[in-house]
């Protein structure tokens, strides 16, 4: 019988999503004696998983409950072959994206400090801020106090499960679209990174969603800040390390740009951080993808990649391939 570990946390209820044949062994992140399991299902949260990871033994194959990875492979080497949960958070992150581009465009964050004050004139601090984000000196009559998303020109950086998702979801707003991944192609139009800078001068939105990698540290640095429109939104919802945080401290704090952020590098964003006092920014602590949905979303996947594991059928969604290469046959 295989042995999947799974995280002790999880309600036993959703292991039902597992298929039959399959010996589900609880992992905590306290344990005091070694546990011979095949296949690791990690908790979502790295730091657990991370004191988890010392005590198990036999593991050949990992599948993540989250989309981005980049931890696990520092933490087990390259011979365990990794999955990640493609696809399980689609939904989330993207409505996430969504309402952070209208937060932002309709200054919710500047309305929620109005309320709080209980002070209804200060409504016209709006126009004051359009002013400043928009560099459009002449005032407007009567004054700006939201802006609106149709028609804007919307870049998105990574255009896989997430990226389509919101795409969908966009396309009520009438946005026009920019598409860049790490290749060009087709039906529809996607751009290749290397013509990331030549798009940024038009993109008044620039939604971050790929992995974080070697290649994408630092994607979005002072040249790419320059570039972009004043105003321009950046909204990252993939990874912290992708922006240079120093640079985009300085740029908000120049009045350049705005942000909306799910994902800071560092991750906590320590108390003090600059980012954390910067104008023209919404900060979420990394929750984009922990709706009630998650867990089950999660292992409806896992369940899926563990049925063709044992059936023999190649993996879905490997983003390490092991000595075991993902398959059964060679445990
Ligand atoms: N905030 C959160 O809570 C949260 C939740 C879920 C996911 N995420 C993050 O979102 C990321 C994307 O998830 P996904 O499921 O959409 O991934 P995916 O389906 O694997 O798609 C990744 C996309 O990024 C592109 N890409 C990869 N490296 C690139 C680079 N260096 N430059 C430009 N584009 C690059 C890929 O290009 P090709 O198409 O050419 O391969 C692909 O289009 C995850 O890796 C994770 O870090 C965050």
């Amino acid at each position: 019988m295989l042995r999947v570990g799974y995280p002790s946390t999880l309600s036993s209820d959703l292991l039902r999503v597992l298929p039959q044949g399959i010996e589900a062994i609880p992992v905590s992140d306290t344990l005091d004696h070694d546990v011979e399991i095949d296949v690791w299902i990690p908790d979502p949260y790295a730091n657990r998983a991370m004191r988890a990871w010392p005590r198990l033994r036999g593991v050949k194959l990992i599948i993540s409950m989250l989309a981005g990875t980049e931890w696990i492979p520092p933490l087990v080497g390259p011979r365990v072959t990794i999955c990640n949960a493609h696809g399980a958070h689609n939904v989330a992150t993207a409505e996430w994206t969504v309402a952070a581009i209208l937060a932002m465009l309709k200054y919710f964050p500047l309305y929620l400090d109005i309320q709080r004050s209980g002070i209804w004139k200060r409504r016209f601090e709006a126009g004051a801020h359009y002013a400043r984000i928009s560099g459009d000196a002449d005032p407007i009559y009567p004054p700006v106090l939201l802006e609106e998303l149709v028609g804007k020109t919307v870049l998105l950086v990574g255009y896989g499960a997430i990226g389509k998702e919101i795409e969908r979801m966009l396309e009520p707003f009438r946005v026009n679209l920019l598409r860049v991944a790490r290749t060009a192609r087709s039906e529809p139009q996607v751009h290749a990174v290397s013509e990331l800078d030549a798009l940024l001068p038009r993109a008044e939105i620039v939604v971050l969603i790929l992995p974080s990698t070697a290649e994408s540290r630092w994607l979005i640095d002072r040249p790419q800040f320059a570039l972009m429109p004043q105003g321009a939104l950046l909204v990252n919802a993939a990874r912290g390390p992708i922006v240079n945080t120093d640079a985009l401290v300085e740029s908000l704090n120049a009045g350049r740009i705005r942000a909306a952020l799910d994902v800071t590098d560092p991750e906590p964003l320590p108390d003090g951080h600059p980012l954390w006092s910067c104008p023209n920014v919404l900060i979420t602590p990394h929750i984009a993808a922990s709706s009630p949905q998650f867990s089950l979303n999660a292992l409806r996947t896992a369940a899926e990649e563990l049925r063709r594991y044992m059936n023999g059928e190649p993996l879905q969604n490997i983003v390490q391939a092991g000595d075991s290469g993902g398959e059964l046959s060679r445990l």
